[in-house]
Parts: C-alpha cells; structure tokens; sequence
C-alpha cells in the first residue's frame, strides 16, 4: 500500500500536507500543550515551547496549517492565561492554542489515578499483579469524577470548534488519556456535523488478557469509546491486532475483520493502522551542528577519553528498565573483565516533564545501584558508571554522537525516539542494542542487535559482543539504521495518517 519513498519524502505528500490539511478546520487534543506557561516575578505570563516525542509531532503538523490545540491547563500560568495564539515563526502559521482548566480533583482522578498510573502501568504490562492495582472506591470516584468527567470536557470544547469552523473538522486526539473523548464527541454531534477522527495512541496497546485487569465496565467504556474514532492509530501493527482482538474478546456486538483492520461497532466503522511516530531528521542535523551541542561534546569526549561508551539516555521512568540496565552492564564485567577500565557507561536520566506521575523510589533505587556497581569494581582511576539527571538536550545530542554502544532496553515503550536519534547523530559507528519490546523494533531489527528486556544475561553478553564487534560490521549496521531512519521520520509519520483519512474517503 505504501508509494514509493524518495530520500524520505513520499511523492504525494505534498499535496496531501497542503490541499488535505488546508481543506479541513484541524483540532489537535491532547493532555499536553505544546506550550507551558510560568509567571514571572512581576506578575507577568511567559511560555515556554514542551519537549517530548508526542508534542514535537504535534507541533510538525501545526507546521502546515493555522491548528487549534486544545489541551489541559498544567500550571496556574496556563489557567490564567486561557486561551490565544502561538506563533510557529519557522512556519508563519500559527497554533491557537486552548488550555482546559478542570477542577483540581477532577484532573488529580482522571491523571494521577486513571491515566498516568492505571492505563499507564497495564499498557506497559508493570503491574505486579499480586499486589497491583487495587481498584477500591477512590479509583471509582476518579474514574466517574475525573477521567470521565474530563473527557467530557475535552468533547465539549472540541464540538464547540467545530461547529464554529468554517470547513470539515479534521480531528487528532492522542493518546490514553482520551480514551472516551471520541464517543462523548459523537454523541454531542449532529450527523452532519461530525468531524473525521483519527486517534493515535503512543503507547504499547496489550493483548486482551492484559485488559482483564480493569472492571469490565472501565474496559467497555474504553472500547466504545475508540470504536467510536474513524482511523484508530498504533504505533506497529502488533499494538493494532491486539486492539482488534481485544475488541473481539471485552465488546461483545463488535464486529472485527482483521484482514481489512477493521471494526464495526453500533454501525460506525474503525480503521486500525500502524504509523510508525518517528523524528524530524533535518531539523536533528541542524540542531546537532549547534555550537551548544560542540561544547558538551568536547566536555563529554574529555570525560570518556580512550575509553569506549555505553550510553543510555531516557526518562527516568520504570518501563525504561534502567536498573536492569546496569546490572547488566555489572554481569559484562563479570564475565569479561577484560572490559573493566576501558568502557564507561553514561547513563543520562531526564526527569519526567510536569504532569506526569513520578516515581519517587525510583531515583532512590536507580542511584542506588549505580554506587553498588561502581564501588565493586570503580577505583581512584576508574569510575564504571556516570549517572547524569538533566533536561538538557544539546548535551543529550552531544552524547548521542559519541556512544559506541546505544542500550535501549525497555520493558515495553510504544516506539523509543532515542533508538532513532542515535543512528542519525551518532559519529563513531555506534551499535544500538534494541528491547524487542520498544516499538522501534519493528523498522530497525535488521540494523540492531536485539535482546529480551527482562534477559540480564543476554544484555550482557550483547553489550560484550557489540564493544569488540568488527569494524566493518559497526559500519555496516549504522549505516543501515541511519537509512531505516531517514525514509521514515516524521513526515511520513503525519503523511500515512492523511493518506489513511483521504483514501478510506471519510473526510
Ligand atoms: O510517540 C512518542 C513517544 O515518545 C514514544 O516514543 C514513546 O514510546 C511514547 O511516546 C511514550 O513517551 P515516553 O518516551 O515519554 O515514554
């Protein structure tokens, strides 16, 4: 089904970024905002553009057309600021943006207790289910009080744009936390009123035993409600069949047909698709030239030295396996000493942005370990493992060009857009080691070396093999992963979903 990709860019795109996008009023929903706003001292309201793989997507889109972003307010600066425009200046468009102000309580169930810990732990398959969840009284009155609520308001404010807009709705939602926003919006609609919509959900989804977790009322509503979307997006295509086959199992008048993706429910038809999320490279490359980027290099090789580096650079989050990570970098050691004194590993940790659950031990337990492992094996000369905590994404890029091995070992990530920066930055050959359970896998395998999350063994023995693997073999691996990268990144991310709207002509 896919056109043909000339160095990256699909022949088509163009006019399906340009004439599809200008014909349609775009409404992106999200939880985050692509802005942040802080009160200065003196009272007033400054912003400041968000990080992360979900908003600079996003924000690519915004690129091509003037876009209203309706998201939740996540500071008091937001609240007070509203609603209003915020120029993309790169673009001459603009993003207008509207912050959602739900009650405290309300925000505090549907994040903190339904989102980020429920969805977020099952869809990532951590919870230890003996213990975890306990679904009691309070996770009901978030569910009804918050999560409902607030996909509520989130329909509300996205049929009010729409009615207000001067052409056919085109509307985005991501992700989990707006798992019931599309049928509330349906229901809210008239017919002829309704808007396309495409969700795309950034995150593993799991099979339909994992989903037995949650209440069967939770689990249906949920199904509905993303059976009420017309392209329903994941980001491979086993995330998408086991969306299908949950459906199958938890709703009961759901009609699936897996050949053609598809669900019939209560007469409305979804289309499941896999679109692959991925980077910006050009904008990557400009940012990696950055004399910003070329201090912290030269900091970072002076740190290294002649040495070789393992390199990790994640949210310091407990789906990212970190901990694993080092005791597998401890078992390397162990069973290869010849490797003690001569490999660093740098592990650069970025704390979660505002409004995403944090994980208070985890920080505890991943420093920790980190001073178990260098006072077994660190001396005055050597010290095995560097943890840096910073939000500072020149260093991480500066980093990225330096490692000559990349571990990313996540349980479970729904893409990991690290796995993909590195081979488009990285300048000594790096090797990534590649989770079968990021979502990555599915277009780098053939360029990566790929290990089980949970196999401390194997990482070890793959972090051995990659550190004394042949020159030619590096080279040929990133050469192959910086190609796998450039004809698929972020534009073709944005493109396939277009294309699925235009071509099921639902728009
Ligand atoms: O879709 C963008 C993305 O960053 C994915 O790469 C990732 O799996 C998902 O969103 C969750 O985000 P995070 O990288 O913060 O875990």
């Amino acid at each position: 089904m896919k056109d043909e990709i000339v160095n990256g860019i699909r022949p088509d795109c163009e006019a399906l970024r340009t004439d599809f996008l200008s014909q349609h009023a775009l409404i992106i929903a999200a939880n985050w905002g692509p802005v942040i706003f802080e009160r200065d001292e003196d009272g007033s309201l400054h912003f400041q553009h968000v990080a992360g793989g979900l908003v600079t997507a996003l924000t690519s889109v915004c690129h091509y057309t003037d876009a209203t972003w309706i998201t939740c307010a996540q500071t008091e600066a937001d609240a007070a600021w509203g609603e209003g425009h915020i120029p993309l200046p790169e673009s001459g468009h603009s993003i207008q943006v509207q912050f959602l102000s739900p009650e405290a309580s309300a925000y505090e169930g549907y994040a903190n207790v339904i989102a980020n810990p429920l969805l977020w732990f099952l869809q990532h398959s951590m919870w230890d289910v003996p213990r975890a969840p306990v679904i009691n009284r309070a996770t009901w009155r978030a569910w009804e009080d918050g999560y409902i609520a607030v996909n509520r308001l989130f329909a509300e404010a996205i049929a009010h744009q729409v009615r207000a807009a001067d052409r056919p709705g085109l509307v985005m939602l991501q992700d989990y936390h707006l798992y019931l926003t599309p049928r509330f919006l349906r229901e809210k609609l008239r017919r002829r009123e309704r808007p396309t919509v495409l969700h795309f959900i950034h995150i593993p989804w799991p099979g339909p035993e994992y989903w037995r977790i949650l209440p069967p009322a939770m689990r249906r509503l949920i199904l509905e409600g993303l059976c009420a979307v017309d392209v329903l997006g994941f980001q491979t295509e086993e995330d998408g069949l086991n969306f299908i086959r949950t459906c199958e199992s938890h709703l009961p008048r759901a009609s699936v047909n897996y050949k053609r993706g598809r669900i019939w429910y209560r007469n409305h038809a979804t289309h499941v698709r896999d679109f692959p999320i991925s980077i910006d490279v050009a904008t990557l490359r400009q940012e990696a030239e950055s004399p910003e980027v070329a201090w912290h290099r030269s900091e970072i090789e002076a740190m290294v030295g002649d040495q070789q580096l393992i390199l990790r650079v994640d949210r310091s989050e407990p789906s990212k396996n970190i901990i694993r990570g080092f005791r597998a970098f401890e078992e390397m050691l162990e069973l290869h000493p010849e490797h003690r004194g001569r490999v660093r590993f740098l592990a650069i940790l970025v704390p979660s942005p505002p409004g995403v659950h944090q994980y208070p031990n985890y920080m505890d337990e991943l420093m920790a370990a980190t001073g178990r492992i260098n006072a077994s094996y660190g001396d005055s000369q050597w010290e095995p493992i560097r943890l840096l905590v910073s939000d500072d994404y020149p260093r991480s890029i500066a980093a990225l060009q330096c490692y000559d091995v990349l571990l990313v070992n996540a349980i479970v990530d729904g893409m990991n857009l690290v796995a993909k920066e590195g081979p488009i930055v990285n300048q000594r050959n790096g090797v990534l080691i590649l989770s079968e359970r990021a979502g990555a896998r599915q277009q780098l395998e053939s360029g990566a070396i790929v290990i089980s999350p949970c196999d401390v063994y194997a990482t070890a023995e793959a972090l051995h093999q990659t550190l004394v693997m042949p020159t030619e073999e590096r080279r040929r691996r990133a050469e192959r992963l910086r190609w796998l990268v450039e004809r698929e990144d972020i534009t073709d991310w944005l493109c396939r979903q277009l294309e699925a709207v235009s071509e099921l002509n639902i728009g």
